[in-house]
């Protein structure tokens, strides 16, 4: 726990309130406002939470500044170099790195949860072949907590540990499912002979008509994707998470939600609406264009796949990713890809420029993310759904660490009211 080691005075009308302030084991220490609006009548204003801190965590570190983003503790770099995603997964849930035995036990629990209840290929059918798989999932995801109820019950620690297991397991099933559903292709069923990623990649690419033996290329690729994904501290979609937990909603409830925010073009939707983007350049020669509409305010359009509300330097994630682009597409045979060198040159201009030099603008994890995930055959439209996969550890680890909080209350923000002041009904005929 954070421990106080000086105050912040606030001096309002003439009368002056003294603030804890509270510090942590690295990183920014944070004024301690949760007794100012009792004692001053007043709340603070931080639309955005740019300058909030709405929980301690021992999860996830972020430093802007220094672009740097640690996983209880280990750096995101050596972690995509030398680990793989269910290990990272343990670490999150569990906060240590697993040892042998350890790591053997925790996969073979996933492992025997990726299949889903039979009925719930018919929540599928419901949806226009045309829905956009985010849709599906979080129709699904949410779903799930009427037929889960063995793991329903948060005040029993080993409900939450099975729900978790449970969530891991079967979102690259629900996912593959949503695929295969709107590309008009059977469901394929887990194979639990496969790896984590491996198994992602058959039940979306498999056919009944032939085999499919998994690229392990690719599947080294999506297992370093999904790590680099997997949690990212107090962002839009891990926050709607934890919100929505603080009301006792089951962690089903809670997930879909985080997978309906992650959706959004400003979030975890970027990867796709950055592909696209790439392609709607199209040439490098088109880029100026682009860049004067980013910097243009009236144009109502931004970079995808540029900026962070945290990373004021470089996103790690994203150098990892580049470097992945670069390996993959080469492994692949597939040479001079042209939204590639599109990106690339898109990051070089868009770096010497003032405009974005002055914004603190960088590549974030979106940015080079589609083009590995469209070399492996993925539709722009699963790029967010893969996303969703990989976040859902973290978005449930969060959720533990909050669940588990004994001082934890329902998150109930308050506002600054600017609307009409009280005034008295009349009736229709006098208006
Ligand atoms: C993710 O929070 C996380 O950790 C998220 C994430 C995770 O792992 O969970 O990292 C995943 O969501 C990555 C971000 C993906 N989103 C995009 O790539 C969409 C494009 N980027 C933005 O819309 C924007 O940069 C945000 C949403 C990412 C951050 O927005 P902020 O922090 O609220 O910044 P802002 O909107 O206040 O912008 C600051 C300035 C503005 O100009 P001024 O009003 O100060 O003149 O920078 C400009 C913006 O207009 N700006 C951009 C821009 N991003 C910000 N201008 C052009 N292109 C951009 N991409």
């Amino acid at each position: 726990m954070a421990e106080t080691t000086k105050t912040a005075k606030l001096t309002l009308d003439g009368k002056t309130y003294e603030l804890p302030v509270l510090k942590g084991t690295i990183g920014p220490d944070v004024i301690d406002i949760r007794k100012l609006y009792g004692e001053a009548d007043v709340f603070t204003y931080d639309p955005g939470f740019t300058s909030t801190a709405a929980t301690d965590s021992a999860i996830t570190y972020i430093d802007g500044d220094k672009g740097e983003l640690l996983y209880r503790g280990y750096p995101i770099e050596q972690l995509a170099d030398q680990s793989h995603y269910l290990e990272v997964c343990y670490l999150l849930l569990y906060g240590e790195l697993p040892d042998k035995a350890q790591m053997a036990d925790f996969e073979q629990r996933v492992t025997k949860h990726t299949m889903v209840h039979e009925q719930m290929q018919y929540f599928f059918r419901g949806f226009r072949r045309d829905a956009h798989p985010m849709a599906t999932m979080v129709g699904v995801v949410g779903a799930m907590s009427a037929f889960y109820h063995d793991s329903t019950d948060i005040s029993d620690p080993w409900q939450r540990e099975v729900a978790a297991i449970r969530m891991i397991a079967k979102l690259p099933t629900i996912a593959a499912m949503a695929y295969k559903y709107s590309v008009g292709q059977p469901f394929v069923y887990p194979k639990n002979a496969l790896s984590y990623a491996g198994n992602f990649l058959n039940m979306c690419f498999a056919v009944p008509a032939e085999d499919y033996v998994v690229n392990p290329i690719l599947e080294k690729a999506m297992d370093r994707i999904m790590m680099l994904h997997a949690d990212h501290e107090q962002n839009a979609s891990t926050s709607t998470v934890r919100l929505a937990g603080s009301s006792g909603a089951n962690p089903f409830a809670c997930i879909a939600a985080g997978i309906a925010c992650l959706w959004g073009p400003a979030h975890g939707g970027a990867n796709q609406a950055c592909l696209e983007m790439l392609k709607e350049i199209g040439t490098v020669d088109r880029i100026p264009e682009y860049i004067a509409k980013a910097k243009d305010k009236n144009s109502g359009f931004r970079l995808m796949g540029f900026g962070h509300r945290v990373y004021k330097n470089f996103d790690p994630r994203a150098k990892v990713m580049k470097q992945s682009a670069d390996e993959v597409l080469d492994l692949l045979g597939i040479h001079n890809n042209p939204l590639l060198q599109v990106a690339k040159e898109l990051e070089r201009i868009a770096l010497s420029d003032e405009y974005f030099i002055s914004k603190k603008l960088y590549p974030n994890v979106d940015f080079y993310s589609g083009i590995i995930l469209e070399a492996m055959g993925f539709p722009t439209s699963m790029f967010t759904p893969i996303f969703a996969i990989s976040r859902t550890v973290g978005w449930i680890s969060q959720w533990k660490e909050m669940i588990a909080d004994p001082t934890q209350k329902i998150g109930r923000p308050r506002q600054l009211y600017i609307g009409q002041t009280r005034r008295d009904y009349v009736d229709v005929t006098s208006r």
